[in-house]
């Protein structure tokens, strides 16, 4: 479903060069949910951004249901739902279901298709009371809610969610991992980004661990557990920074 290839970005900052990924390659199948761990500047929202198309890798390539990032990014787009940590996206000044309505005309949903869609996502969410209301007055929670329904209106079958939980209370949070659960029921395929180890052992099935660019592990969640002799997740991102890549077996 999703194939990395040896993929590089480098980022120009005035006269520094940073290379925010290295040589990183792996594979996602259909229905997998895939945590994406790393420390602040590890390269996770830069990988996201380049598997969603915003960006361009220096090398390497990318291909998303069969379609290569850099050729064919608009049939990716059509299947891909992305969400970025502390962007929504959404437009203040209209309420939730005129900024919903909006992303669905963008995708060339119908009328009835647009309303049944909103009205699924509004119960799911438990955004009926506030629906009509302007997104601008929002507290963080309303608006990451409103945001994650933006990025499910088409029904995509690729998700990618930078640091969804982040700014959600505890029952937010519990929503939008339910929410996780029946996505993967339903056979979507998954890549977040979390710092939230808990929330990453309840809810993916495999992991990939960034390190300063790097990957440093890319497997499943169970044999990583034992392999490691230990079902504590946090203990293991850990270990697998101090070791680097020199045990990495994808
Ligand atoms: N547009 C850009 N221009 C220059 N450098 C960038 C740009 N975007 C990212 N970087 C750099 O690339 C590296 C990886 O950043 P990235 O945002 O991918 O990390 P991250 O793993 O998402 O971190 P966090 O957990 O803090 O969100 C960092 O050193 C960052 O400064
Ligand atoms: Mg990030």
């Amino acid at each position: 479903m999703i194939e990395i290839h040896e993929v590089t970005k480098k980022f120009q900052d005035k006269k520094i060069y940073i290379t925010a990924l290295k040589h990183v390659s792996f594979s996602v199948k259909k229905g997998q949910v895939v945590g994406l761990l790393g420390e602040n500047g590890a390269g996770k929202t830069t990988l996201l951004r380049t598997i969603a198309t915003l960006l361009t890798p220096t090398d390497g390539q990318v291909s998303v249901a069969g379609f290569n990032t850099l050729k064919h990014a608009d049939e990716i787009k059509k299947r891909i739902g992305v969400l970025f940590g502390g962007e929504t996206g959404l437009y203040d000044r209209l309420t939730a279901r005129e900024n919903l309505e909006y992303f669905a005309m963008l995708y060339g949903l119908s009328k009835h298709e647009t309303k049944v869609r909103i009205d699924d996502l509004a119960k799911m969410f438990g955004m009926k009371d506030y629906l009509n209301r302007k997104v601008g007055s929002f507290s963080k929670g309303m608006r990451q809610k409103v945001a994650i329904a933006r990025t499910l209106i088409h029904n995509p079958d690729i998700i990618l969610f930078d640091e969804p939980t982040t700014g959600l209370d505890i029952t937010s949070s519990n929503v939008f991992r339910q929410l996780v659960h029946q996505l993967k029921r339903d056979g979507k395929t998954i890549i977040f980004s979390s710092h939230i180890m808990e929330e990453v052992s309840m809810l993916c099935d495999t992991v990939a661990m960034m390190h300063k660019g790097e990957l440093v592990y890319h497997g499943d969640l169970e044999e990583l557990y034992k392999s490691e002799g230990s079902r504590d997740l946090n203990y293991i991102f850990m270990s697998k920074l101090v070791r680097g890549n020199e045990n990495y077996a994808s």
